[in-house]
């Protein structure tokens, strides 16, 4: 019965590999360094590898080889990697192993011209796990690559204080002048809710996406949307 041995070692050799970060091109991984912040291990290095990130869209791709894990999603024009976290899309929450991308993850204009990094932090059963990309912000959007697929996971948004702590005043930022001037928002006035049918040509990231604020309006809402775009897509079916 030798053949029985196969699924186990197949199922261990995956367990050891944590996530794998598929796009953009990280600078770095190494299993056993994953959960050394804020890189897995590895120090940005602007002499190579430097890719353009488009602010106004760019797929992030990744392979989950957990059973279960919360994503965040997070940028800093701080070379080093160190301060000044900003968080780009709500935590997310992966169940089941395999590919999971968002597509159309969108950053603040405030970074076109600059360079920086792009963090993928996941909150899994071994702790948070760390993959970085060095970047050019450049305008514009971008089609997401072909590796950009999800398997058969289930994906819903999620409350984590261990990744929240990883942004923003929570994060190791500089403390004093916030680096989000939100004058946009006098709070709850602004959600626009109403926003959502009109999204359907992008998904429901993107309606997610426009449902969701770094300003604090929160997630919550956003799951709102999210609730309707499913009732939605259940109802034209
Ligand atoms: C994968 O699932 C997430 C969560 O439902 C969704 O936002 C995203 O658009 C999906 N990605 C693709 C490539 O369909």
């Amino acid at each position: 019965m030798k053949s029985l041995l196969l699924p186990p070692l197949a199922l261990a050799g995956l367990a050891a590999a944590h996530f794998q970060l598929l796009y953009p091109k990280s600078i770095g991984f190494a299993d056993d360094n994953e959960g050394t912040a804020p890189c897995g291990g590895f120090t940005p290095d602007f002499s190579k590898d430097v890719v353009d990130f488009h602010i106004g869209g760019e797929a992030l791709a990744m392979l989950l080889v957990h059973p279960q894990g919360n994503w965040l999603f997070r940028v800093t024009a701080d070379q080093k990697a160190q301060t000044g976290w900003e968080q780009i899309f709500p935590i997310v929450m992966q169940g089941g192993l395999g590919n999971f991308c968002e597509p159309r993850v969108t950053v603040p204009d405030s970074y076109v011209g600059k360079k920086g990094v792009v963090g993928v932090v996941s909150d899994t059963a071994d702790g948070l796990l760390y993959q970085c990309v060095t970047v050019n912000f450049v305008a514009g959007s971008a089609d997401p690559p072909s590796v950009c697929k999800n398997g058969t996971v289930k994906a819903s948004f999620a409350d984590d204080a261990k990744l929240s702590a990883l942004v923003g005043t929570g994060g190791s930022a500089p403390s004093s002048p916030a680096s989000s001037p939100t004058s946009s928002a006098p709070s709850a006035g602004t959600q626009t809710t109403t926003a959502a049918p009109k999204a359907t040509s992008t998904g429901a990231a993107a309606t997610l996406k426009a449902a969701w604020s770094p300003s604090g309006l929160g997630w919550g809402n956003a799951v709102t949307v999210l609730s309707m775009v499913v009732l939605g897509a259940a109802f034209v079916i």
